[in-house]
């Protein structure tokens, strides 16, 4: 338990030893006081063109004082900070006052600094929802699938392999979807309720990789084999290269929205991430791991995996929200060659899942083979296309595993799986009702 006490022993304890030798003092600090040199504050740069979504512009863009470091000359150079922006916005009230109406998508002047008033609420509802659903691999059972798959004769070969090619191609795109999150995305959208959604949903990210790390070494499995996956096996390869290819272009440092070219460049990238390597790519891997747990086989991964997948819904609902958002408020962007590229990214994923689908399952395993797993995969891809507005590919297709959507949205499987380790201390962290 944390205590005051025990942090100011901390800080005592931290402190410079009172037997250390002094350090030399610098010779600045040597110059007595009244010869410092004249405190002038840097003189103020021309302001640079703010970036979209920062009414406060830099105005100091200088950060040094003029002469020694000295408290005095700190005190001078902050006092000389040029506050008239803020200033005229006193002098205007209320009028100047970020309202609803200036808050967009992207593209947007307003202050993104400036969390309130909410004009997309249900961004905020989700990133609740996200801090209600907290949880952490370590809380899982793992006690049986360790001895399972230490047991040579606990499951098939071809079980093995499920689980390998799993972990080997989700522990490469949770950090790569991560990565588009907050190199690419995070920057380009200009709303701060959404960016608080991007903030809790790249931690989920990284508790996803956390987790596919925590089984690994849980099971003893190779990790060199696991985490080199995507480089050495062609199914996951192509898969990751697809994602790698689709963040390359926002991800650039230089890359700015505010064109209809680039704004439909980050359109694309949002539907190749939220639509398919949120969307799409985890589905096959995830119905298999999950229908192993419905045999009782690895329920330790499976409800780890089970987790994730609820994570991941609401990360592709989230996607859709924004991308439609986008559509509307930027009504341009959605031209004819557009839809076709929107279409066109969907139905590539569609068919990289769908050759990952047949090279993970050679034979049928788990009462599943390749071709139900197609139709599946086209069910999923018919959902992502109506979501976006845009017309089913496969009207004749239905749902070959309708238990999957029972364990995404988690109110029929209830108590299926082993129950927590720990209870966790966050509030109704996860609701079975
Ligand atoms: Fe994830
Ligand atoms: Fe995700």
């Amino acid at each position: 338990m944390f205590s005051w006490d025990e942090y100011n022993e901390d800080e005592q304890a931290t402190a410079a030893p009172a037997a250390a030798p002094a350090p030399a003092k610098p010779v600045q600090a040597e110059a007595p006081q009244a010869a410092a040199p004249e405190v002038k504050a840097e003189p103020v740069a021309a302001k640079p063109e703010a970036p979209a979504g920062a009414s406060i512009n830099p105005v100091n863009p200088v950060h040094r004082v003029s002469g020694a470091v000295t408290y005095q000359s700190v005190q001078a150079h902050i006092d000389a900070m040029n506050t008239a922006d803020a200033e005229e916005e006193i002098l205007q009230g209320a009028e100047s006052r970020i309202k609803i109406s200036d808050k967009a998508m992207i593209n947007c002047r307003a202050d993104v600094n400036q969390l309130v008033p909410f004009k997309y609420d249900w961004a905020w509802q989700k990133y609740l929802d996200g801090c209600a659903n907290h949880w952490m691999p370590q809380e899982i059972n793992m006690t049986a699938d360790v001895a399972l798959w230490k047991n040579s004769d606990g499951l098939t070969d071809d079980e093995r392999m499920i689980i390998k090619r799993s972990l080997g191609f989700f522990s490469m795109a949770d950090t790569v979807v991560a990565n588009n999150l907050v190199l690419g995305i995070y920057r380009h959208i200009t709303n701060p309720e959404c960016r608080q959604y991007l903030l809790r949903q790249s931690f989920e990210e990284a508790v996803h990789s956390h987790t596919y790390q925590h089984v690994v070494q849980s099971l003893g499995m190779d990790e060199r084999e696991i985490f080199n996956m995507y480089h050495e096996v062609p199914s996951v390869a192509k898969k990751a290269q697809w994602g790698l290819e689709k963040t390359f272009e926002i991800s650039n440092p230089d890359f700015k929205t505010g064109t209809e070219e680039s704004d439909r460049a980050f359109l694309r990238n949002l539907i190749a991430y939220y639509c398919v390597m949120e969307g799409m790519f985890f589905y096959c891997g995830f119905s298999q791991v999950l229908s192993l747990g419905r045999r009782n086989k690895m329920t330790g991964t499976a409800e780890q995996f089970q987790y994730i997948m609820r994570d991941e819904s609401t990360h592709v609902s989230f996607g859709i929200e924004v991308i439609n958002t986008i559509i509307n408020e930027n009504p341009n962007l959605w031209d004819q060659q557009m839809q076709a590229d929107a279409r066109q990214i969907i139905l590539e994923g569609l068919y990289l899942e769908t050759l990952y689908a047949r090279d993970s399952m050679p034979t049928g395993v788990l009462g599943m083979n390749a071709a139900m797993m197609e139709e599946y995969l086209q069910f999923i891809a018919n959902r992502r296309l109506t979501q976006i507005g845009l017309s089913e590919e496969f009207p004749a297709v239905t749902n070959p595993f309708p238990w999957m959507s029972e364990i995404i949205d988690m109110k029929k499987e209830k108590n299926f799986f082993e129950t927590r380790v720990i209870e966790y201390q966050v509030g109704g962290a996860l609701s079975w009702d």
